[in-house]
């Protein structure tokens, strides 16, 4: 059976379990975050029914259950203010995460501090290798939270994410924790931050089925 999790991230801050309970409040906060969410994540450009809602966070929940994800609600002093989470793929023991926060709650490290709880909960009950944060080449304040905690901006791959009418180039930041201090990709390490535009793609096709919200 899978632990409840729950984590207390400081400052008023916490994060929880996004239970049936975060339907009405985070569908609520997407609708007035609608114009900050567009730029950056492809599902803000698709309908938002709070029907469409519940049955997605049904969907999450069954698949936190058999192992699949980890759908994740951040808090101030209680109240949804963004969303943190994980797909977990358990057979190869690796993770990819997604995040996003109200407009007004940025720039205070409250997703920062989520997305390391997350790493924590990820290594230790679920003895994930290998996490993946996916993001927009220009989404300056996600790239700032991989490098943050630690990941390795190992590739970009050309047009691979499409937001609304048209497609960007996608970073894809790794990190390892289980792996040994001394590799790439450890938190231990220090990394330079390294040049996008300077990071060819490989030609590999990707897509990215990362949705924690809609
Ligand atoms: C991407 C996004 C989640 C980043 O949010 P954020 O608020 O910048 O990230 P954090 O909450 O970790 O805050 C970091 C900021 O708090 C500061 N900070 C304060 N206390 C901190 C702490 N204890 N730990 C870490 N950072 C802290 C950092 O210095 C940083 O400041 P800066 O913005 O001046 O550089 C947010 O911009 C967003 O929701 N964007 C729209 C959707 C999106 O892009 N989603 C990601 C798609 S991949």
């Amino acid at each position: 059976m899978t632990a409840l999790f729950t984590h207390d991230l400081g400052d008023g801050l916490g994060l929880a379990l996004r239970e049936e309970w975060t339907v009405e409040p985070l569908h609520q906060l997407i609708l007035e975050n609608l114009d900050h969410l567009r730029p950056w994540e492809p599902w803000a450009h698709g309908e938002q029914s709070v029907d469409g809602f519940r049955i997605y966070t049904r969907g999450a929940l069954t698949d936190w259950i058999e192992g699949r994800s980890l759908p994740a609600v951040i808090l101030q002093d209680g109240a949804p203010i963004g969303v943190a989470g994980a797909t977990i793929d358990a057979y190869l023991a690796t993770a990819q995460l997604g995040y996003w926060i109200a407009a007004r709650h940025q720039g205070r490290g409250a997703v920062t501090r989520a997305v390391a709880a997350i790493l924590d909960h990820l290594s230790t009950t679920r003895a994930i290798q290998r996490t993946e944060i996916r993001t927009a080449v220009r989404n300056r304040r996600s790239r700032a939270v991989a490098e943050r905690l630690g990941f390795t901006h190992e590739d970009t791959l050309r047009s691979a994410l499409p937001i609304g009418d048209h497609r960007d180039d996608l970073a894809v930041y790794g990190l390892s924790p289980g792996s040994d201090p001394s590799r790439p990709g450890h938190p231990s390490r220090q990394h330079p931050r390294r040049d996008p535009e300077a990071v060819q793609g490989t030609g590999r096709s990707v897509v990215d089925n990362t949705n924690y919200a809609s």
